[in-house]
């Protein structure tokens, strides 16, 4: 992290006020922190809308007992290979389990793996964490 700067902003009254309420509302300490949250997060929607390298985690939830549900779940895993670093399952109950994906690279290619995965029969939910790989 490089060192801080400081900068004044002109905003409406009733819009910092809006802000303010959501600062407390969220729980930031200050406005610089809440700035800064939200400054961060604009570049990660930015990140993943670009063409670099990206970082998150897909979950989701699914009856193992449905047929060919972990069958299909591993090929599709096994096709992008080159994406996921890491993946941990979790057994919720008797039926069902809960697996969570974590990746990194093109957000294209991470985009199609969690729509392929949404497509999936047999899938309960999921849905993807979008992330930054912290260069950011
Ligand atoms: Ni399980």
């Amino acid at each position: 992290m490089g060192d801080l700067a400081r900068f004044s902003v002109s905003i409406e009254e009733d819009l910092l006020a809006a802000f303010d309420k959501l600062i407390a509302r969220d729980g930031y300490p200050t406005r610089s922190e809440a700035v800064k949250h939200l400054v961060r997060e604009a570049l990660v929607d930015k990140e993943w809308k670009g063409k670099g390298n990206v970082a998150g985690a897909i979950v989701m939830v699914y009856d193992h007992h449905k047929r060919d549900v972990v069958r299909k779940l591993l090929n599709v895993q096994h096709d992008y290979g080159e994406i996921i670093i890491a993946t941990q399952h979790v057994h919720l109950d008797h039926d069902n389990c809960l697996e969570m994906v974590t990746v990194k690279g093109k957000a294209s290619r991470i985009h199609k793996l969690t729509r392929t995965l949404k497509m999936l029969k047999g899938l309960k939910h999921s849905d993807v964490l979008m992330t930054t790989t912290g260069q950011i």
